[in-house]
């Protein structure tokens, strides 16, 4: 699957945010490992701290799509207000819990590809409790 065309879902999914507070739009894509991209954009809500990332959303929608098919090979996320968008560190975590290998983001000078380990280093997870 060509990065590229999981950009262009975060991209397309930025276009639904719900921000009326923050007036910020996020949109992000998950891959799957099975081939699937899912996508979702930030939900934020008046009571501010109920508001919901980008991120969290697309992961939602994989986590309840297809049992099985649950692991993220990457994500890509995209902001039209700034440039490039990394994901905030409660969804690096919820991102983590899914296998996520690679975070994908939008430069000025094109796309750029993290593997996970360095967004979210000695992560904590099932393998610790
Ligand atoms: N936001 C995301 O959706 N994803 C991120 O990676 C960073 C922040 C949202 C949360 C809130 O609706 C708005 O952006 C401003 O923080």
């Amino acid at each position: 699957m060509d990065p590229g065309a999981v950009m262009e879902a975060a991209r397309a999914a930025a276009k639904g945010a719900y921000a009326p507070y923050s007036a910020f739009h996020v949109g992000a894509a998950v891959l799957t490992g099975g081939g699937t991209i899912y996508s979702g954009a930030n939900v934020e809500n008046a009571s501010y701290g109920l508001s919901i990332c980008a991120e969290r959303n697309a992961v939602a929608k994989m986590a309840t799509s297809d049992p099985e098919d649950r692991q993220v090979e990457l994500v890509a996320v995209f902001s039209p207000n700034t440039s490039p968008c990394f994901p905030c560190g409660a969804c690096r975590q919820v991102l983590s819990e899914f296998g996520c290998k690679e975070v994908i983001v939008e430069t000025d000078r094109g796309l750029k590809r993290y593997p996970f380990d360095q967004i979210l280093p000695n992560s904590f997870g099932a393998e610790d409790l």
